[in-house]
């Protein structure tokens, strides 16, 4: 199954970020923790590899909190400044600035020694649709300042925003990316609500759902649905249980494919169904090879 989404004004917004890139020192990508590897537009990585790198892992709360220190542990080594939060808390958000500063301060001596007193920052915000960009800075800024919603790719243009003195932040809107490499990565932001719901497969999706729940997090199924998902190994059986489970049946008795799934969905995007990670730390091309 192959999801691909990039509608025009992104294309505009890619643009507008080359061309602001020279303004910033540094650059913070809000990554959403279910997903690091697939929640990541990887042209910054060519784009902006001269800059101070701030990876903020969102939705911390959403995700296997192991996996997730052990994928900021895995980019602090690559030279990112990592933290996790979830950016609906103010007091989640509260250290960014710190790890900003830090992330900088060896251009901050440089420009001590050059003389320049202004010790001010500036730095991009990135983020692809849905993964809190929106949620974070209004946290952070403590109003709403930038417009938040529920469908991928509301943030308005990009705009300044000044957080105490020393720095600003630049906001840009959601961009994905013309063309994913890889089949997980358009199923990964389809399940965390990156992609426009009305073009995707949603039963093809849930299968995929399915497939991974019953082999990284059966236990998970068990609680969320019941004993009758014990030892489920074959997702279509897996569907079928929770569907009767859940009274997903049309008039004549068949299954409801369309209603269990959009009920699988959302106990997956709510976190009803635990803290699930889509990816493993280190295992990017066992996952990516995963059957669909
Ligand atoms: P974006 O700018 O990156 O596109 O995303 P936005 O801030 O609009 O957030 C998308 C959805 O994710 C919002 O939910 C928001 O509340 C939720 N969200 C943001 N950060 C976190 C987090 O750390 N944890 C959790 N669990 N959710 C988070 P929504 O239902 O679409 O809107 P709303 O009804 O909450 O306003």
């Amino acid at each position: 199954m192959k999801i691909q989404w990039y509608p025009g004004h992104m294309a505009k917004a890619k643009r507008k970020m080359k061309e602001d890139l020279p303004l910033v020192d540094a650059i913070i990508e809000v990554i959403d923790s279910r997903c690091p590897n697939s929640s990541r537009n990887p042209e910054i990585d060519i784009l902006a590899k001269d800059k101070a790198r701030i990876m903020l892992f969102n939705k911390a709360d959403l995700a296997d909190p192991a996996r997730t220190k052990s994928f900021m542990e895995s980019f602090r080594k690559q030279g990112f400044y990592t933290m996790e939060m979830d950016a609906r808390s103010r007091s989640s958000v509260k250290g960014v600035s710190k790890l900003v500063m830090e992330s900088c301060a060896e251009l901050l001596e440089r420009k001590k020694q050059k003389g320049i007193l202004s010790q001010s920052i500036k730095a991009m915000v990135l983020g692809i649709p849905n993964v809190g960009k929106s949620t974070f800075i209004n946290a952070y800024v403590g109003k709403a300042t930038a417009k938040t919603g529920n469908k991928p790719g509301v943030t308005k243009g990009a705009q300044w925003i000044k957080i105490g003195k020393d720095l600003q932040l630049l906001d840009t809107p959601g961009i994905t990316w013309p063309k994913f490499e890889r089949e997980i990565v358009g199923l990964n932001l389809a399940l965390i609500g990156s992609i426009n719901d009305e073009i995707l497969p949603i039963e093809e999706l849930i299968f995929y759902l399915l497939k991974y729940l019953t082999r990284y997090y059966g236990s998970a199924l068990v609680s969320r649905y019941g004993e009758t998902l014990q030892g489920k190994e074959d997702a279509l059986e897996a569907m079928d249980a929770i569907a009767v489970k859940r009274a997903c049946i049309k008039k004549g008795g068949d299954i409801d494919y369309t209603k269990v799934s959009r009920l699988i969905l959302d106990d997956f995007r709510s976190g009803r169904l635990g803290r699930i990670s889509l990816e493993h730390p280190m295992k990017w091309e066992e996952d990516s090879q995963m059957e669909v």
